[in-house]
């Protein structure tokens, strides 16, 4: 492919050099679980993220899954998730015990409102998990309103917001704790599986660390004081992600001036960009548009050499594990499954590259006008 949708080496170049020299200085060490590169790290991140604690894991569903136990929510807890995100937001709900209740999304966003909140809230609701999806902030001082009025606490999915802000806040700041995936693909990506949660709650952070560690008590090794698990952050990712943390905010930058480039080209067709919300600074880690006649866009595009991906074909309450939990038809979900095209989206996008998604999609009108069955 000539753009294709994804291309992680030129982000890994960035920090080769950094990276194979703290690899060499662990190896030395030899402290490859917790240790130095993991404290430092996470100290990194709750400043970048603006909270006081950050506590490091395995990866992105157990950040949510064990921020769920922590906060004491399982068997008999309901927490509404919004229908329109990566199946992890829910599968985390059901590895914590609790059941989801999905609700529908805002169709100029794609993301959860205080509307859909409160239509999906029943007494049994504990939490409602905001997901920032596509890198985009969903509206925090109305769904904090909304929780306050219905007694639940906010837990923020951030995996694919890293750096992204809401009323210069970022995204993991403005719940009782935000969870990130470090998958490697994400906007700060570790070179294999690694998550962490952020919050500025002390006592969820120390019950966070403990359950990551086998339930150990601090500072003991064989005093087990909950039902953990192994959930550790290895000391080689922390490195990884330190060194990749010093470029997010250049490499989110990029993303954003590529994603204002396609904005200015699909304004002049009939097809919709994914939205911004007033107030929100989206970081970009996908760039979505809703097309009509998706299969067909996506293999025209194909043709000229540009890649795409669709996050996501089916909204979680429609998957076969899913499906017995969910009896109220979720429309706006349900449509924007049927219609969001990801577009190349990738910090060292050549200008050749961008220019060339742009000049496709300013012209996809024309193909759209062209009736199917003569079809190109
Ligand atoms: C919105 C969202 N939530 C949760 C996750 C789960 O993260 P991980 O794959 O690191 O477990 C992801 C990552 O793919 C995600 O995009």
């Amino acid at each position: 492919m000539d753009v294709p949708f994804i291309n992680l080496s030129a982000m890994t170049g960035d920090v080769r050099t950094k990276v194979s020299d703290a690899w060499l200085a662990l190896l030395d060490s030899n402290r490859f679980i917790g240790g130095e590169a993991v404290d430092r790290f996470e100290s990194q991140w709750a400043a970048y993220c603006g909270t006081t604690q950050a506590v490091g894991v395995a990866n992105g569903t157990d950040a949510i899954h064990l921020t769920l136990r922590a906060m004491g929510i399982g068997q008999g807890a309901e927490v509404v998730v919004p229908a329109n995100s990566f199946v992890a937001t829910a599968e985390a709900v059901v590895l914590a015990g609790a059941t989801p209740r999905f609700a529908d999304v805002d169709p100029a966003t794609l993301l959860l409102t205080a509307d859909d909140l409160e239509a999906a809230a029943t007494s049994r609701t504990r939490a409602v998990i905001v997901v920032h999806l596509y890198g985009q902030m969903a509206d925090m001082d109305s769904l904090s309103r909304a929780a306050e009025r219905l007694g639940i606490a906010i837990i923020e999915d951030a995996a694919q917001a890293h750096g992204a802000a809401w009323r210069g806040r970022r995204a993991g700041s403005a719940g009782r704790a935000g969870c990130f995936s470090f998958y490697p693909g994400k906007n700060l990506g570790a070179f294999g599986d690694a998550g962490a949660v952020v919050t500025s709650d002390a006592d969820l952070a120390a019950r966070l660390r403990a359950l990551r560690d086998h339930g150990r008590t601090s500072g003991s090794h064989y005093q087990h004081e909950y039902l953990g698990t192994n959930s550790r952050l290895d000391a080689v990712q922390a490195v990884v992600l330190s060194a990749k943390l010093e470029r997010l905010d250049e490499w989110n930058d990029a993303r954003r001036a590529i994603a204002a480039r396609y904005r200015a080209a699909i304004a002049e067709t009939a097809i919709e960009f994914v939205e911004e919300a007033p107030g929100a600074r989206g970081v970009y880690h996908l760039a979505v548009a809703r097309v009509p006649q998706r299969d067909r866009v996506r293999h025209w595009l194909r043709k000229q050499g540009i890649e795409t991906g669709i996050h996501y074909p089916t909204p979680i309450h429609r998957l076969p594990p899913y499906e017995h939990l969910s009896a109220r038809p979720l429309p706006v979900a349900e449509q924007a499954a049927e219609q969001v095209l990801s577009l190349p989206m990738f910090p060292h996008m050549t200008p050749a590259q961008i220019s060339r998604v742009c000049r496709a999609i300013a012209s996809l009108d024309e193909l759209l006008m062209v009736p199917e069955a003569i079809g190109v």
